[in-house]
């Protein structure tokens, strides 16, 4: 985990609800150097073990952002919990990211209803003791009233040999994303501005084929879409072009916008895949697209 990326996801974030916070996450901010500290208590975990959260004031209510590798899932297990349930204390577990109010994965894109991602210790503790997210990402919700309450959580990251929903962990690197005859929607995403290159991609049916791009992909039920935006919800993201017949690239293309999707929208019949490189947007880059209008639809809104 880059220094840089906890920067770049504190500064992303509007707080998700306006506490007091206080303890160590306060600290963790002014460690970062904000220019206004944010008023809500976040953290970033990015490694495995375990973790003990202590309310050394009473009204903490906090995030803690889990993140993987792109090929790993996470579990969340409940240790020693001291928490008051009926006073209304809580701790809950996400299967993906909150930011802004908006979800990654996609309601659209993950596996299960969302009423289902949701997992609360005082709800089910007694049941549910370890939570497995169903992507590289998770996260955790807390709030207790009575200082010195504390509970202690397990982090563990675990192979995953079918990646499907991912957010990259740095603004440069590279990715095969492949989905292996399964009616399923998967999405890459890069909360960055980036140059995406487009190296390779194959989606069965149109291998033979030899033109290049047409309207219609999403008649077609197998297409890979670049997608752009301010937000986490790739179903809120705007189009920034659809690829639906198979090419030999390579395709570049500038995104200045918060963040980058690669979608692969698979209708099952095939095995399809798409090749995919990514690099930072410099100032001057973002810059030249701020002033290309036709170009800035991300500065818009
Ligand atoms: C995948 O996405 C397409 C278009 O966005 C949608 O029509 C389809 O229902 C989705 N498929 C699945 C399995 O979610």
């Amino acid at each position: 985990m880059e220094r840089t990326f906890r920067e770049h996801l504190f500064l992303l974030l509007l707080c998700l609800s306006a506490p007091k916070g206080h303890g160590r996450y306060i600290e963790v901010s002014e460690r970062l150097h904000f220019s206004s500290p944010p008023t809500c208590c976040l953290d970033m975990v990015a490694v495995e073990g375990q973790f003990t959260f202590t309310a050394e004031r009473p009204q903490l209510s906090c995030a803690v952002f889990l993140m993987a590798e792109p090929d790993q899932v996470i579990t969340v297990d409940y240790n020693s919990v001291d928490i008051d349930c009926r006073a209304g204390d809580f701790i809950t577990v996400f299967d993906g990211w909150v930011m802004k109010g908006e979800k990654f994965p996609s309601s659209q894109d993950h596996p299960l209803p969302l009423y289902e991602r949701y997992v609360d210790y005082c709800d089910s503790g007694s049941v549910r003791r370890s939570v497995r997210s169903s992507q590289n990402v998770a996260m955790v919700f807390f709030h207790v009233h009575n200082a010195g309450s504390s509970f202690t959580l397990t982090v563990r990251k675990h192979i995953n040999p079918f990646p499907c929903n991912v957010i990259s962990q740095s603004p440069q690197g590279s990715y095969t994303m492949v989905i292996p005859q399964q009616h399923r929607n998967c999405s890459f995403s890069i909360i960055y501005p980036v140059e995406i290159d487009i190296s390779e991609f194959s989606l069965g049916h149109f291998n033979h084929l030899p033109k290049r791009s047409r309207p219609g992909c999403a008649e077609s039920g197998d297409f890979v879409q670049l997608l752009g935006g301010n937000g986490i919800d790739t179903s809120k993201l705007l189009p920034i072009t659809d690829l639906c017949i198979a090419f030999t690239g390579p395709t570049h293309v500038k995104v200045g916008c918060d963040n980058t999707v690669v979608r692969m929208v698979s209708s099952g019949k095939f095995v399809s895949r798409v090749s995919f490189s990514y690099r930072l947007l410099d100032r001057q880059e973002l810059q030249t697209i701020k002033l290309n209008k036709l170009e800035d639809f991300c500065f818009n809104n």
